[in-house]
């Protein structure tokens, strides 16, 4: 197996000859600072569109009502999303603050979003649309200053050569044909086109690395070529993994699924310890990633703002999802939700944006923040007038963010605060601006 792994590795490119060890792995000088700014921007939108958002049944349709791949894929001579407007999502995205997009690419189905030379099951030569959905994405997010991400399924229920993995048993895939050198090789080359074809990547976001994660059966993803494979076409593109385990050496933001760090609510992150790489939390608007036509479950503006703010208090970005329906438009609610996100983010994203996780970790009361000088305190439940912070740094003024003074008095080991009313609101702030 090895040998055949190393053989179509060849095919790909000499540099996969000499082997890559992990700990090989040094962030190049483009990569350290595309953390810092990944970091800094603290809100993205993720989209999870695809052949699949006809079926109004999320992503995972194929795999939970077992259908034939053979059945599955005409769906793609039917989707024409004829309100696509690649102009219209970035802006609207752009308009709700958020910094960056990181879309599926080519989900779990294994139909791609772009015109690849590797498959013909792919939007531009499987559908009427016949449109690089991709490149007209990526146009416009450069055109407007958003970063493109974009989210690669490691795991296929469709493809043959994809090795059966815990998923995408009722397929009806012939699984003797399983070829994990030819599938790795597929797998680099689509890589390179997205990488070589699209400008620059802000991140590849791979996902269903735990389709093989068993302990009985040891399964080799090749993690490492495959990360440089990326990291020497593009030093710059950021490489993270929803593999739910430790951080790989080669990736350079983690991430934690419906979870900020630390709180394993969904029960994914229970075996991740918490990295020094930039940290990243994905969860949706309403209960699915792909579109759900029964899914009307949306989160309010209120709890998608304190989820922003409490993901931002330990450090971490947020990942919004939104499932664009198959006609192209992005859904009524979830425009919504994004222009008022986007309005409270005017008047209040100097507590956001180019933060890190502030001094005190996550009070009874709500979080902090921090940006050079400032402390920003994020009030998200509390609502007596004065609050008393265990604080030991020297604090020279406290105000809300529009200038507002709030009283204050400090000893050495607290800082009483007393302020102009009682704490409302979605996120009552104030900003404390400290001497270390
Ligand atoms: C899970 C799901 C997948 C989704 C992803 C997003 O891994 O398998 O459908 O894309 O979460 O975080």
């Amino acid at each position: 197996m090895k040998l055949r792994q190393l053989l179509s590795a060849s095919a790909l490119t000499l540099a996969f000859l000499s082997p890559v060890r992990a700990q090989d792995y040094v962030p190049s000088p483009e990569n350290l600072q595309a953390r810092q700014a990944f970091s800094d921007m603290k809100f993205g939108i993720f989209l999870h569109w695809g052949i699949y958002s006809l079926f109004g049944q999320g992503e995972w349709y194929m795999q939970n009502a077992n259908l034939d791949w053979r059945e599955y894929e005409k769906a793609a001579s039917a989707f024409y999303p004829s309100r696509f407007d690649a102009q219209q999502w970035v802006s609207a995205i752009k308009d709700a603050g958020a910094r960056y997009i990181t879309i599926t690419s080519r989900h779990h189905d294994g139909f791609s979003m772009w015109q690849t030379a590797e498959s013909d099951f792919n939007i531009v030569d499987a559908t009427p649309f016949r449109r690089d959905v991709l490149c007209e994405l990526a146009d416009a997010c450069h055109q407007q200053g958003v970063m493109l991400n974009f989210y690669y399924s490691h795991l296929d229920w469709r493809r043959e050569d994809y090795p059966l993995g815990r998923t995408g048993h009722g397929t009806h895939r012939d699984t003797t044909k399983a070829d994990w050198a030819s599938y790795y090789a597929f797998m680099n080359r689509q890589l390179t086109e997205l990488l070589t074809g699209y400008g620059p990547v802000g991140a590849i976001w791979f996902d269903g690395y735990w389709d093989h994660d068993s302990d009985a059966v040891p399964f080799d993803w090749q993690l490492t070529e495959q990360y440089e494979l990326i990291h020497r076409l593009q030093p710059a593109c950021l490489v993270g993994n929803n593999h739910h385990v430790n951080v790989h050496p080669g990736e350079d933001i983690q991430i934690f699924e419906r979870d900020v760090p630390g709180e394993n609510t969904a029960g994914y992150s229970g075996d991740m310890a918490i990295s020094r790489l930039p940290l990243e939390t994905c969860q949706t608007m309403n209960g699915m990633w792909g579109y759900k036509i029964v899914d009307q479950n949306y989160k309010s503006t209120e709890e998608l703002l304190r989820l922003l703010v409490r993901t931002a208090g330990k450090g971490a970005n947020l990942l919004l999802n939104i499932g664009p329906q198959p006609n192209g438009e992005l859904p009524a609610t979830a425009l919504q939700r994004l222009r008022e996100m986007g309005q409270w983010l005017r008047t209040n994203g100097e507590s956001i944006y180019g933060t890190t996780a502030g001094d005190l970790a996550e009070q009874p009361w709500g979080v902090t923040t921090r940006k050079g000088s400032a402390l920003y305190l994020h009030l998200l439940h509390h609502t007596d007038d004065t609050l008393v912070l265990p604080l030991t740094c020297k604090v020279k003024k406290a105000t809300l963010l529009d200038g507002t003074p709030v009283k204050m008095k400090q000893t050495k080991k607290a800082v009483v605060l007393q302020f102009p009313q009682k704490p409302s609101g979605v996120d009552y702030i104030v900003k404390l601006m400290t001497k270390p």
